[in-house]
């Protein structure tokens, strides 16, 4: 399936994958450090350097990998002409779900760095699950395509 990406395509698609384990890898580990964030004593030096940890983890894994996987993803779809497969438009609700709830999880980070803590340790438990869920209904359409 080579399109205008030629011989590039499978290393494109590599870089993909790459990424896509970067961006989910960061995407596992936030809401867990908002479990032991919110196990501190607002103010005190382990709540400040669990917002540092935070704020680390969005500025170098978080918000880089997502930009990269969108545009890695789109280029391949292009190259593959995926815009007319059903799988794909699956795939794309999915992650574009997926993206919302990422913003959602960085503007929690945010908040908890104001010092508000809104979710009980159970939402978080929960909102945990989400990325193992998304990870394994996307690798089923996208190597799968059952559809
Ligand atoms: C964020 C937007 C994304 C877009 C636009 C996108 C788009 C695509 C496209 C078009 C392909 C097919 C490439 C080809 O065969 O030429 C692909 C492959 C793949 N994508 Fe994504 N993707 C995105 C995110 C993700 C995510 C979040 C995951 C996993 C959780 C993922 C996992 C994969 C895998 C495993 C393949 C390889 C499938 C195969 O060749 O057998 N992608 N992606």
């Amino acid at each position: 399936m080579e399109g205008f990406l030629g011989a590039a395509w499978l290393w494109v698609k590599a870089a993909h994958i790459i990424f896509v384990i970067f961006w989910m890898a960061g995407m596992f580990m936030l809401p867990r450090f908002f479990i032991y964030h919110q196990q501190t004593v607002p103010g005190s030096a382990e709540d400040k350097a669990w917002i540092e940890r935070e704020t680390r983890l969005r500025y170098i894994i978080l918000t880089p990998t997502i930009g990269i996987v969108w545009l890695l993803g789109l280029v391949l779809a292009v190259n593959a002409g995926a815009f007319s497969q059903g799988w794909f438009h699956a795939k794309l609700a999915i992650v574009f779900a997926f993206s919302g709830y990422h913003g959602w999880m960085v503007g929690y980070a945010k908040k908890l760095a104001r010092g508000e803590r809104r979710l009980s340790e159970k939402t978080l438990r929960m909102a945990n699950e989400i990325p193992g869920i998304v990870t394994a209904l996307v690798v089923i359409l996208a190597v799968v395509r059952p559809f």
